[in-house]
């Protein structure tokens, strides 16, 4: 295999940094040509040097001096800006993109590769929440490939490969996140810092708070309906505390196939890296004695009313996953500030969602039409909780 060009949308975060991890340790098999940043200037001028890029933007255009006195003077080419990565990637020699940003500002970089025909590793799920059938009908069109990076989907994936049959039924695992055990009271009293303690999984702040409101869950059935084509009454929250099968698919015969690992990304990015190569890394092996067993159980609905509220959008279609989307960002924006209590997420949304107009067949100007007025609706919601 000649050395993959990779594009990091995103490279300053915790997939990004991880996804630079398993570059660093196959430099005859990867090599990073542009590298993006929001805020952090400090961690994408070093990353930068590392890896030679010859491009790094930064989206927070109030940062670009900063970069450029920094990378300028070594040659590397610095920009300011989403739109110029998005030009960047249409121009360039790059093979594949990982989008590791958070929210809906994966959804230009990510059509912008597929329609320049480059293949895209998707960690940024919010992109396929708001947008799932257009980003899919552009991979189509264009004949890009969209490989999953979410630890489920690209275990769906994995069991998918070498498979003719239709999917009966997806089984989508989740680890039920640190209120798992939680009473609804307790739920309804819970801290920020209680929140953000996922016991099995180091992410960001933003994935976090949505593992712990179940809305990350919500989020990947809507992310699997567009990934795989199933219906959303055929895709099944299994929730699995132990987090060492990542998801399985039921074929027509009754047959189950799970993806199983350790509790490592490096592994579902290096896969979408590598795809269809499978190479060497330093994860944690399973020991299947020391494991003892692997536990199941079914969500309950009551208790994490986000996921309930997402699988609501699906059915409904047009653009009420959208509008869930944008509803939730400004929700946990507000929590992560302090504004507003972690249980206050699932009233946000539902309201946001109950007056917003809904459109049935959105194109991509609708999109974002729904997106900026589901944000307004939902940030005067907000308002009022922090009162
Ligand atoms: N972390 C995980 O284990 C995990 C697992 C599965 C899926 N995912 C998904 O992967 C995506 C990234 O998650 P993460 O945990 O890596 O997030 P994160 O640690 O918060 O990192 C987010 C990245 O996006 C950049 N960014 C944030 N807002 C931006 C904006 N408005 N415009 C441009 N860039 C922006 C940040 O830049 P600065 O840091 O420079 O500000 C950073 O590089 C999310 O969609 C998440 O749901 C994450």
């Amino acid at each position: 295999m000649s050395r993959r060009r990779i594009a990091i949308i995103g490279s300053t975060g915790s997939i990004g940094t991880q996804a630079l991890d398993v570059i660093s340790r196959h430099p005859d098999m990867f090599e990073v040509e542009l590298l993006t940043a929001n805020n952090n200037a400090g961690l994408l001028i070093e990353q930068a040097r590392k890896f030679d890029v010859n491009d790094a933007v930064i989206c927070n255009e109030e940062k670009y001096a900063e970069v450029n006195e920094a990378l300028g003077p070594g040659g590397i080419k610095v920009f300011a800006g989403m739109q110029s990565a998005c030009d960047l990637i249409a121009g360039s020699n790059v093979d594949l993109v990982l989008v590791s940003v958070i929210g809906i500002s994966g959804l230009k970089p990510t059509l912008a590769a597929l329609e320049a025909g480059k293949a895209v590793a998707l960690a940024n799920k919010e992109t396929l929440v708001a947008a799932g059938e257009i980003v899919t009908g552009t991979a189509a069109r264009c004949h890009a490939p969209l490989i999953p990076v979410d630890s489920e989907h690209s275990a769906i994936f994995q069991c998918l490969q070498g498979e003719k049959s239709v999917i009966e039924k997806i089984l989508l695992t989740a680890s039920g996140g640190p209120f798992l055990d939680s009473t609804k009271e307790q739920i309804a009293n819970a801290t920020l810092g209680q929140a953000l303690r996922h016991p099995r999984w180091k992410m960001g702040a933003k994935v976090t708070i949505d593992s712990a409101s179940m809305m990350n869950k919500g989020f990947e059935v809507i992310e699997a309906r567009w990934l795989f084509g199933v219906d959303p009454e055929r895709i099944e929250v299994v929730v699995h505390p132990e987090s060492i099968i990542h998801s399985m698919v039921q074929f027509a015969d009754g047959s189950v196939k799970a993806q199983l690992g350790s509790p490592d990304m490096r592994i579902p990015i290096q896969y979408a890296f590598s795809y269809p190569q499978r190479l060497y890394i330093n994860t944690e092996r399973l020991d299947f004695g020391e494991l003892k067993q692997l536990t199941f159980r079914k969500p309950d609905l009551e208790r994490f009313p986000c996921l309930a509220l997402a699988y609501e959008a699906l059915k409904k279609g047009g653009n009420a996953a959208c509008v869930l989307n944008a509803a939730n960002e400004m929700a946990v924006g507000a929590v992560l500030l302090g504004k507003v209590k972690f249980s206050n997420i699932p009233a946000i949304i539902e309201r946001t969602l109950a007056e917003t107009a809904f459109a049935a067949m959105p194109d991509i100007e609708s999109v974002y039409a729904a997106n900026a007025e589901a944000r307004e609706r939902a940030s005067l919601i907000t308002n009022k909780y922090s009162e």
